[in-house]
């Protein structure tokens, strides 16, 4: 589906902004926001640039820049903190040879810190695209990041 018939699902009013930008985003095979994208926002909800840059620059969610294939958010609230994110940090780092906010060097993974992600009985948590995987440890970060590896072979 193109810019334009993403914007014209929409009516052009502000409360629909976040739809409207994850709709865009969900398009790119890259999932991230293209400066077009928020050019094209911006005139549909007769705003300025630079109130769309701020709302993608707001929500972790969005993205500006090119992401990996796939999406690593790891849990950083204090729940998970003290459950050990710290190691499954390090772990995920040594794994795949990236750091927080960066891309793998294949473009294969994202790695990105998120707030809470209401699975705190769980902790430490992540979600990869939109599952979610609980009580991590360093092996079964490994496990999962080699799952996930090897569905794609
Ligand atoms: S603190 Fe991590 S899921 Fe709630």
């Amino acid at each position: 589906m193109g810019r334009d018939e993403v914007l014209k699902k929409f009516t052009p009013k502000m409360e629909n902004v976040l739809q409207i930008l994850h709709e865009l985003q969900n398009r790119n095979p890259k999932h991230y926001i293209q400066k077009e994208d928020i050019n094209a926002v911006a005139k549909y909800l007769n705003t300025t640039m630079a109130a769309i840059y701020g709302i993608v620059g707001y929500y972790t969610m969005f993205s500006s820049r090119p992401r990996g294939e796939h999406i690593i958010r790891l849990c950083t609230s204090p729940v998970c903190n003290m459950k050990g994110a710290k190691d499954i940090l390090e772990t995920l780092k040594d794994t795949l040879q990236v750091q927080p906010g960066g891309m793998t060097e294949d473009g294969e993974f994202s790695l990105e810190f998120t707030q809470c992600l209401g699975q705190c009985q769980h902790s430490p948590v992540m979600m990869v695209d939109t599952e979610i995987y609980g009580e991590l440890t360093p092996e079964k970060t490994r496990e999962t990041i080699r799952d996930i590896q090897e569905k794609e072979t």
